[in-house]
């Protein structure tokens, strides 16, 4: 099996780059953040706090995540119930970004993703893929831009959706994301020594897409 592990900070273009870039090799492409999302989002729907760590552990137990590839998309089941559109509001992003600090959350994830990159060919986007998921990846890439370009792309995505959110209010969150990712003691976002730093800042998405490809292809020996 082939894995490439993509990391970086919020919205620095991962998931569309990755998720192009998998359809394009007949790879599938996993995007862990939709995982924490999913328990930030079922202990907030229990009436629990994600602050807590007490109140979010003893929620796990009453928690069942699981992903399905509907025609290559990625779709995720809480409880078996899909809800890959319900967890991508501003709002879970924050209790996404809080209970992916407790260490049992993580822990409670990492079989998953391990167990599915032992099975498939995988591109696979997070913040530790590259450090603590797939330590062995065949490419490791950071993918990061700076933070008011990264606020650009998310506001124009939620217009594109037909959201309306407040740009300097996501700007505000992405840097806030930003420094709980990085700071928090277990597993921080943080690039692998040997993975690939690519700034993506004042590139098109075409551009980005276009350079990820030539890359994998070159590193994964593809034509
Ligand atoms: O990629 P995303 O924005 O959907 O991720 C949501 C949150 O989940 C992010 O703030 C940090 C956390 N996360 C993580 O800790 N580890 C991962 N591999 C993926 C996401």
């Amino acid at each position: 099996m082939r894995a490439i592990a993509i990391d970086g900070p919020a919205g620095a273009g991962k998931s569309t780059i990755a998720r192009k870039t998998a359809q394009e090799l007949g790879f599938i492409y996993v995007d862990t953040g939709a995982l924490y999302r999913t328990i930030g989002y079922a202990v907030n729907h229990f009436g629990l706090s994600t602050k807590k760590a007490g109140e979010v552990v003893s929620a796990l137990d009453r928690i069942h995540v699981e992903l399905k590839f509907i025609d290559g998309e990625q779709r995720v089941f809480l409880n078996g119930e899909d809800v890959s559109d319900l967890i991508r509001s501003p709002e879970v992003s924050m209790f996404a970004s809080e209970v992916s600090a407790i260490p049992k959350v993580r822990e409670f994830l990492f079989d998953l993703q391990q167990d599915l990159a032992n099975h498939h060919d995988v591109i696979m986007d997070g913040r530790d893929i590259g450090t603590v998921v797939l330590p062995n990846a065949d490419l490791k890439i950071f993918l990061t831009a700076t933070a008011e370009d990264r606020a650009k792309r998310r506001y124009q995505q939620f217009l594109e959706s037909g959201t309306v959110v407040d740009f300097d209010r996501l700007l505000e969150e992405i840097k806030q994301r930003d420094y709980n990712d990085s700071h928090r003691e277990i597993a921080p976002l943080r690039q692998a020594e040997d993975a690939l730093l690519i700034d993506t800042t004042g590139n098109t998405l075409e551009e980005s897409i276009d350079l990820l490809q030539k890359i994998i292809r070159n590193r994964l020996g593809l034509e």
